[in-house]
């Protein structure tokens, strides 16, 4: 599909700060549920994380909020596929959460990192075009970080497990992303490195 901004050669940055948005929006939705499935089977399995599980996800929560509070003010709306996140992030969580506790602190290492790469990215790119919502991002992506240094500290060891899901689980991150943006988050990714060098 051709990006009607795109008829110049020039995306429009206002298209690519409601995408940016749409994007976080609709990510932070997932990871909510992600974490969600995670609590669920983590109660009867390993109770002794749940309450580390449950402080990640109040912050998701607050993060979608705060994206979504930011729309409204830039033209933004919320992905139409969120059902896709949710469906995605819950059988991710799921499936990580029943494979062992291990495998839940990888899963979370795994987004997260994914994650952090991407909100680099939109950093780059907003840091002139949208200063307000750079510095929303920037102490998200501080929370963030915290979630990424809780899961690495949190496994016990780095087998073939951790070598082995980590690309999967980042993979399957970017797949959603780049799906939910109908495939423009490459070129945002190449834009967004471009205006970090400029
Ligand atoms: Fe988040
Ligand atoms: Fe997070």
């Amino acid at each position: 599909m051709i990006n009607p901004s795109s008829r110049s050669g020039r995306r429009d940055p206002d298209v690519t700060i409601r995408r940016i948005l749409k994007v976080n929006h609709a990510g932070e939705f997932g990871a909510i549920r992600i974490y969600g499935a995670q609590i669920l089977v983590a109660r009867r399995l390993f109770p002794d994380i749940v309450p580390a599980l449950e402080e990640m996800r109040g912050d998701e929560i607050d993060h979608c909020r705060l994206f979504r509070e930011a729309m409204p003010a830039r033209s933004a709306k919320p992905c139409r596929v969120m059902a896709f996140w949710s469906l995605g992030g819950s059988v991710l969580g799921f499936l990580t959460a029943l494979a062992g506790r291990n495998m839940i602190w990888i899963c979370t290492e795994a987004v997260e990192s994914t994650v952090h790469r991407h909100l680099e990215d939109q950093l780059a790119f907003l840091a002139k075009r949208d200063p307000e919502l750079h510095a929303l991002i920037a102490s998200i992506q501080e929370q963030e970080l915290a979630h990424l240094r809780t899961a690495e500290s949190s496994q016990k060891g780095r087998g073939l497990s951790h070598a082995l899901l980590l690309p999967v689980v980042g993979a399957l991150t970017d797949l959603m992303i780049w799906l939910s943006t109908w495939g423009d988050s490459s070129w945002m990714r190449a834009e967004m490195a471009r205006a970090g060098r400029g």
